[in-house]
C-alpha cells in the first residue's frame, strides 16, 4: 500500500495508544532495550513513518541507516513474498541456494579493486565484523588488532571490545576480548593541534604507536570506519585514510573498512572508501544492505578469505534465502534508481541549509558529514565544548512536530541526518524546516 507522503500530526507525540503499548513494553521488554522516540510504528514507506494514532511522521533516521531505499520498497515486497513461498531455510551449509551466490556474486563486483574476491554472508553488522576479524587473524597468523577512538562496531564480545564508548555500549559488561589496541582518530574538529595538522599528526601518532605498542610483524589488520558513525560522523582528515592504508600495506596488515553504516549509496558512492580512492582488503556491510531485512557480509581479497579452512566460517541463518531475495531486490533498486546521485542530492539541498543554521546558532560548532549521512556537532558557544543538552532539547523539539531525528557522538552532542535516499524534496525541505525551528526554539 502507497502511503501520502505527507507529515500528519493528529495527537500530541507520542499518541495515547503509543502510550498504552509503551507501557506494555516496559512491562514485558528487557530495560536495557532503550528507545529513541517511543511512538509505535504501524507502516513506513517512503520518507514516512506511520505510528499507531494515524500520525506521519518525517524520517531522517532510515531504522539507523538500514532503510535507504525506504520501508517497505516494492520490489523488496514481491521479491521477498516470492521466496517465502518458495523456501525459508534450508541453512546454506547444508544444501545450498542461488541466491546467496548471487548476493556473494553482487558484493564482489560492487566493492572497490579490481582482483579476485570472496564474500561470506551473515545476519548482523557485529556478526560481520567478527568475522572479519577471525578471517584477518587467520590469514595473517597475526593476533593484534587496532581500533580507533570514537569507534563503533557493535555489542558483541569482540565488538564491544573494538568499540571505543563505555556508555552505554559496554559499562560493566567487561571483560572484553583481548589483542585490541586503540588509537587518537583523525578527528579535524578536535585535533589538538587544529585541523590543518590532523591528517600528518594523527598519521604520525598511529605508526609510532604501532611501532612501540605492538610491533608491526604482530599485527594483523587495522580496523576503521570511513566516516564514523555512532562516533558522530566523524570524517577522517582528508589524506590519512589512505596513508595510513599504504602504510598497513607495507607492513602486511591488513585494512578493514568497516562500512556497514556508510554503505550502499549513502555517501553518494557505493562504499565511502571510493571518495578517497582507498581499497580495503576486508568490507564489513549490513544495514542498507538489504532494505531492512537482516543481512551482513564480510567481502575481500580472495587470498585472505579463503585462507580460513571450510567450515571455518559460517552459521545457521546466514545468508537466509529471504534476506538474500531481499538483498538482491535493494541493489536492483540502488542501480535502477540511481540512489548514489539521490545522496549526492539529497547533500545539495542540506548541506547548505545545515552551514546556514551554523552561521545563525554559535553552539554549532562543526557541520560534517558526506552524501545522506550528514550531521551537526553541538558545543558551548565560542568553545569547544560538548553540548548534549541541547543537542537533546533540539532532538526532543523535532520529534515533538513529527520529525524522526538522531542523536550520536562520543560525548552526545551531535545531531545526525539520515534520511532514506528516496525522501521527496518536499518532505526534506519541510523536515529541514522543522530542524530550524527546533533551534529556535532551544539554542
Ligand atoms: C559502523 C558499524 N559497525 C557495526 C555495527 C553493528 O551492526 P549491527 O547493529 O547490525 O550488529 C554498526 C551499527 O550501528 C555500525 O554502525
Amino acid at each position: 500500500m502507497t502511503i501520502e507522503q505527507k507529515r500528519v500530526l493528529t495527537t500530541a507525540i507520542p499518541g495515547p495508544r503509543s502510550v498504552e503499548l509503551h507501557a506494555r513494553k516496559t512491562a514485558a521488554v528487557a530495560a536495557g532495550v532503550g528507545t529513541t522516540l517511543p511512538v509505535y510504528v504501524e507502516r513506513a514507506g517512503g520518507g514516512i513513518v506511520v505510528d499507531v494514532d494515524g500520525n506521519q511522521l518525517i524520517d531522517f533516521g532510515s531504522g539507523i541507516a538500514v532503510t535507504s531505499i525506504g520501508n517497505a520498497a516494492p520490489r523488496v515486497v514481491e521479491a521477498v513474498q516470492a521466496q517465502v513461498a518458495d523456501f525459508t531455510h534450508t541453512c546454506f551449509m547444508v544444501t545450498p541456494y542461488e541466491e546467496y551466490v548471487a548476493v556473494a556474486e553482487k558484493l564482489n563486483e560492487l566493492t572497490p579493486g579490481d582482483f579476485e574476491k570472496r564474500s561470506a554472508l551473515f545476519n548482523s553488522g557485529a556478526e560481520a565484523v567478527e568475522n572479519a576479524v577471525k578471517i584477518a587473524r587467520h590469514a595473517t597468523g597475526r593476533q593484534a588488532i587496532v581500533a580507533f577512538d570514537h569507534a563503533y562496531h557493535g555489542r558483541t564480545n569482540m565488538t564491544m571490545a573494538l568499540t571505543a564508548k563505555n556508555m552505554p555500549y559496554k559499562h560493566r559488561f567487561g571483560p572484553f576480548a583481548g589483542e585490541i589496541y586503540r588509537v587518537p582518530m583523525a578527528y579535524p574538529f578536535r585535533w589538538p593541534t587544529g585541523p590543518e595538522n590532523c591528517a600528518d599528526e594523527a598519521f604520525e601518532t598511529f605508526t609510532s604507536l604501532v611501532h612501540a605498542q605492538i610491533g608491526e610483524s604482530n599485527c594483523a589488520a587495522v580496523i576503521l570506519e570511513p566516516i564514523q558513525g555512532e562516533g558522530g560522523f566523524i570524517v577522517p582528515a582528508p589524506g590519512f585514510l589512505a596513508r595510513m592504508v599504504d602504510w598497513c600495506r607495507d607492513h602486511g596488515i591488513l585494512f578493514i573498512a568497516d562500512e556497514i553504516q556508510t554503505g550502499f549509496c549513502r555517501t553518494g558512492d557505493w562504499f565511502a572508501c571510493e571518495a578517497e580512492d582507498v581499497v580495503p582488503d576486508l568490507i564489513t556491510t549490513a544495514k542498507g544492505i538489504a532494505g531492512g531485512l537482516p543481512l551482513a557480509a564480510v567481502t575481500g581479497r580472495a587470498e585472505v578469505m579463503d585462507a580460513v579452512h571450510g567450515g571455518g566460517l559460517g552459521g545457521t541463518y546466514g545468508g537466509n534465502p529471504v534476506a538474500c531475495a531481499a538483498g538482491l531486490a535493494s541493489i536492483e533498486t540502488m542501480q535502477a534508481e540511481d540512489l548514489c546521485g539521490a545522496a549526492r542530492r539529497i547533500e545539495g539541498i542540506m548541506r547548505p541549509r545545515l552551514a546556514a543554521l551554523a552561521e545563525k546558532y554559535p553552539a554549532i560548532g562543526d557541520v560534517r558529514g558526506r552524501g545522506a549521512m550528514l550531521a551537526v556537532e553541538l558545543v558551548e558557544p565560542g568553545t569547544k565544548t560538548p553540548n548534549p543538552e541541547l543537542t537533546a532539547a533540539v532532538a526532543k523539539a523535532c520529534h515533538a512536530e513529527g520529525l524522526i531525528t538522531l542523536t550520536a557522538g562520543t560525548f552526545g552532542n551531535v545531531l545526525r541526518f539520515l534520511p532514506p535516499l528516496v525522501i521527496g524534496e518536499e518532505l526534506l525541505l519541510e523536515g529541514l524546516g522543522i530542524l530550524e525551528a527546533a533551534f529556535g526554539a532551544s539554542a
